[in-house]
This record gives structure tokens, C-alpha cells and sequence, in this order.
């Protein structure tokens, strides 16, 4: 009986170490936030409506051959008037935060302060309060690419320093009137896709193909026009320490073709450096740029001749000013790329990082040819912005997959986005609990199918289907829905 008695106890034991192993394995702080995202002119719609200026995604978005199908954000998911539903659908879902945009021109119609919309704060106050109603807490982005087409014509936009006492103003209005409520801001959305697409290669609104240094020189001001709103945001709004401000950078995983390789390995770095470092390392490190970019393109006499030298240089001033300026890492992830080595000719921001980029004829995929699951990627990511930046905390701002289905049931029954998310999730989890990472939210794009930049409506991201032919835009929940809300209830995977 002795025997039989100690057998049983080992056995329990063993059951419930097991069990707390697992709990320990999956477990993420209670605290751990769980959203989705947005962005304004993606869902928005109601371009010209209650006064609202264009932004410069509606001009070029106007023009015919730029986006495909000739779609535009018009009408887009028509959120400025069915809000409520985005409501309805997040509530559902039952998430703890909403990422969503504010349209700089909806507020400010000509851009600058001297005209504020009240129409417009009164969209977002409503909205805001409906979300803190329902115990959701909203994360706000001040920038989400749509800039006022006014300041595009006067100024050049983000070419021009003007920009960043502009959006200094902008965002001081944003703050007087939200600030009392919105405790988690985002300054920009992904900088990289503002400067490369906007002006190096001029794919994306403005399109301005100021190539080989219009990146460099809008990032520039972009840096200089965050450091100063986050300090703004500190100093004048923040004096009771509960609100977080910080930038999301958009990042993918660079892994060596070759491990193999020298090169291959010294081209992955580079690659990451010239994407996220660009912005990071200033941020998070020194105040200037990362030492791969200044040797490829910014020599000793940087700043003092644009030919020579493409990489403008920040004063010991403006590198205090930047250097610590994120109470977080915001990161959007989506995938990974195989990096070798490449001399490339001809001066322009892709051109000057010198590396090919490939995929593995392995990795599925669901829409995007550039959207692989590489679940794997996330967690090596993550590991080197802990080993590169002092282990900061990581708020996940953007994680998702699209998928370019023309079905309904294939856009309904959407398997392979809860594999791809819970794959993700279950790396950045090891990433948390095997690697010692820091993560302290996940946002997942998108909470409804949206306009997708250059492709449209071609492409999918979002756990809510929406027929844009149908002009009441009704919000259907797809298979993944589901999902994310019993991960969120789980806190994991
Ligand atoms: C990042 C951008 O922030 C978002 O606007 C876009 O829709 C997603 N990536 C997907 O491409």
C-alpha cells in the first residue's frame, strides 16, 4: 500500500510540475496588453466631409494608375460614420487596446493651427469616449501618412524643416483636446515607409522622387519632429508620469542567405541597420545614425555637400534631444528575408545598403509575394532589438497577413491567418519567457479589411470582411475573429 501511495504522489508531482512548466512556458504578465490596429485614411472615408482638408494620400490616390483598380480611401470602410460598429466589432473581439489614427487634416483642414475643425475633434472625442466606455483603451497614432496636401504644396513636405514646428503645433492641439483621456501615443507610424516610398523611390504619396537623398533628409526631420513632440508631450502634458509616448519602426527579419558567409552575415546587419537601426539607433543608443549608414553614405564632410555626402548631420545639440526620446519600442513585424551580399551602383536608398533580398522557395504565404510566414523571424528580431537596444520594452503596434482571396468563403474561412498569428505569438512568447525579451503588448493588423495603400482593396488583413460594394460596408466576422478573442482570453496561445 506504502509502495502503491508514494507511486501515486510521484506521479501527481510529476503531473503538477508538468502543469506549471506549461502555465510558466505560456505565460505572459497578466498586465500584458492585447489590440488591434488601424490607421485613419485606411478606414476612414468621409475625405471632404464636415470640412476636412486633403491629405496627400487623397491626391494621389485621385490620380489615375497609382493605386490598383483606381480605388481610393473616399469611402474606404466608411468608419467616420460607422465607428460605433468599429465599436461593436472590438468589443466582441475583446480587446484591451485600439490603435487607431488621427487624420492631421481632418483636425487641422489647411495644416496649420491658425484653423482647428471642430467637426473633426468632435469625431474623435466621440470616439474616444465610446472606447473608454467599453474599457478600451485607445493608442494614438499622431501620424499615419496622411499629411496635409496644403503643407505637400507650400512646404515639400517632410523635405522641409518648417515640417517639424508644424507638427509640433499639430500635435500640442492633439494632446489640449485628447490628452486628458488617451494615455499611449504613437508620434509616427512607420518613418521608413514615409521617406523611402514618399520620397526615394515615389511610390507612395507625395511621390517625389528625390532619389538617393530624399529619404535621408526626410528622415532627418522626421527624428528631429519626434524628439521634439515627445519632449512637449513630457514637459507639458505629461507632468502626472501616466501617460507613454514612443514611435512604431516597421522591421522585418533579416536572416543571412549563408550562415556560412562573412559577407552574407555582415549583409543582414547592414540591411537591419539601414531599416531599423536608421531610426532606432538614434533614438535608443546615441542620438545619430548607426555607423553602417554613416560609412556607406555619410562621410567626414556629411551635411556640407549633399553630393558627397547624402546623410545629414544631427549637432551634439540635436543628438541630446533625440537620444532617449520613446517611453516603449513600438515594432510592426510581418516577415523575413534571406540577405546576401550585392554591390549595387547608382545612388539610391536601396541601392546604398548593398544586399539582394530573397525568399525561401519554403516559406507559404497567403497574399502579399513579400509576406512569408516565418514565424521564427518575429523571435529573432526580437532578440536582437534586446541585445541591440538594452532590452527595452516592446509594444507590438503591427503583426498580421493579408491574403488576396476573391471568395467569400476563402476570405471567411481565413485557417491560414490563425496559424499565421498563433505561430507568431507562440515566438515572441518563447522570445519573452525562453530569451528574457521584454514585451509588453500585441496589436494585430488589422481589425477590418481596409485600403491597402497601393494595392487597395486588393489585399486582406483584417479579422472583420467588408463587401466595399455594399454602401452600408457591413462588419462580418471571419474564422479568425474567434481565435484572437479566445488568445486574448487565454493570455496566449
Ligand atoms: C504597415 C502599415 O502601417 C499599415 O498601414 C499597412 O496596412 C500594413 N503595414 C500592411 O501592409
Amino acid at each position: 500500500f506504502i509502495l502503491r501511495l508514494l507511486h501515486v504522489l510521484a506521479v501527481c508531482s510529476t503531473i503538477t510540475a508538468n502543469v506549471i512548466l506549461d502555465v510558466k512556458e505560456n505565460a505572459l504578465s497578466k498586465d500584458f496588453m492585447w489590440g488591434l490596429a488601424t490607421a485613419a485614411y485606411q478606414i476612414e472615408g468621409g475625405w471632404n466631409e464636415d470640412g476636412k482638408g486633403p491629405s496627400i494620400w487623397d491626391n494621389y490616390t485621385h490620380i489615375p494608375g497609382h493605386i490598383a483598380g483606381g480605388a481610393t480611401g473616399d469611402v474606404a470602410c466608411d468608419s467616420y460614420h460607422k465607428w460605433r460598429d468599429d465599436i461593436k466589432a472590438l468589443k466582441e473581439i475583446g480587446v484591451k487596446h485600439y490603435r487607431f489614427s488621427l487624420s492631421w487634416p481632418r483636425i487641422l483642414p489647411g495644416g496649420t493651427k491658425d484653423r482647428v475643425s471642430y467637426r473633426g475633434i468632435v469625431y474623435y472625442r466621440n470616439l474616444i469616449k465610446e472606447l473608454k466606455n467599453n474599457n478600451i483603451e485607445p493608442m494614438v497614432t499622431l501620424y499615419h501618412w496622411d499629411l496635409p496636401q496644403a503643407l505637400q504644396d507650400r512646404y515639400g513636405g517632410w523635405v522641409n524643416e518648417t515640417i517639424i514646428g508644424l507638427f509640433k503645433d499639430y500635435a500640442r492641439v492633439c494632446f489640449q483636446e485628447f490628452g486628458k483621456e488617451v494615455k499611449l501615443w504613437l508620434t509616427f507610424n512607420e518613418p521608413w515607409c514615409v521617406t523611402v516610398f514618399g520620397y526615394d523611390t515615389g511610390t507612395g504619396a507625395p511621390g517625389v522622387n528625390m532619389t538617393g537623398y530624399g529619404a535621408y533628409r526626410t528622415g532627418h526631420n522626421i527624428l528631429k519632429a519626434h524628439a521634439e513632440v515627445y519632449h512637449m508631450y513630457q514637459e507639458e502634458f505629461n507632468k502626472d508620469k501616466k501617460g507613454k509616448i514612443g514611435i512604431t519602426l516597421n522591421a522585418d527579419w533579416s536572416e543571412p542567405k549563408s550562415n556560412k558567409s562573412a559577407s552574407d552575415i555582415k549583409a543582414a546587419e547592414r540591411e537591419l541597420q539601414f531599416q531599423l537601426g536608421w531610426f532606432a539607433h538614434p533614438i535608443y543608443v546615441n542620438g545619430d545614425y548607426p555607423n553602417e549608414m554613416i560609412w556607406k553614405i555619410g562621410n567626414k564632410s556629411r551635411d556640407e555637400n549633399l553630393k558627397k555626402s547624402r546623410l545629414p548631420k544631427f549637432t551634439e545639440e540635436e543628438k541630446k534631444r533625440i537620444k532617449g526620446t520613446s517611453d516603449f519600442f513600438g515594432l510592426n513585424h510581418y516577415s523575413t528575408n534571406l540577405v546576401t551580399s550585392a554591390s549595387l551602383s547608382g545612388a539610391s536608398y536601396f541601392n546604398d545598403i548593398d544586399v539582394q533580398n530573397s525568399k525561401d522557395p519554403s516559406w507559404s504565404g497567403a497574399g502579399y509575394p513579400w509576406l512569408k510566414v516565418v514565424p521564427w523571424g518575429f523571435r529573432k528580431l526580437l532578440n536582437w532589438i534586446k541585445d541591440r537596444y538594452n532590452n527595452p520594452p516592446v509594444f507590438i503596434t503591427e503583426n498580421g497577413i493579408s491574403d488576396a482571396n476573391s471568395t467569400l468563403k476563402g476570405i471567411l474561412d481565413d485557417d491560414f491567418r490563425i496559424d499565421y498569428h498563433k505561430k507568431y505569438i507562440q515566438n515572441m512568447i518563447e522570445a519573452v519567457n525562453s530569451d528574457g525579451c521584454q514585451v509588453i503588448g500585441y496589436t494585430a493588423w488589422s481589425l477590418l479589411d481596409n485600403f491597402e495603400w497601393n494595392s487597395g482593396y486588393t489585399q486582406h488583413f483584417g479579422f472583420y470582411y467588408i463587401n466595399f460594394t455594399d454602401p452600408s460596408r457591413p462588419r462580418h466576422p471571419k474564422k479568425s475573429m474567434k481565435f484572437y478573442s479566445q488568445v486574448i482570453k487565454n493570455n496566449g496561445v
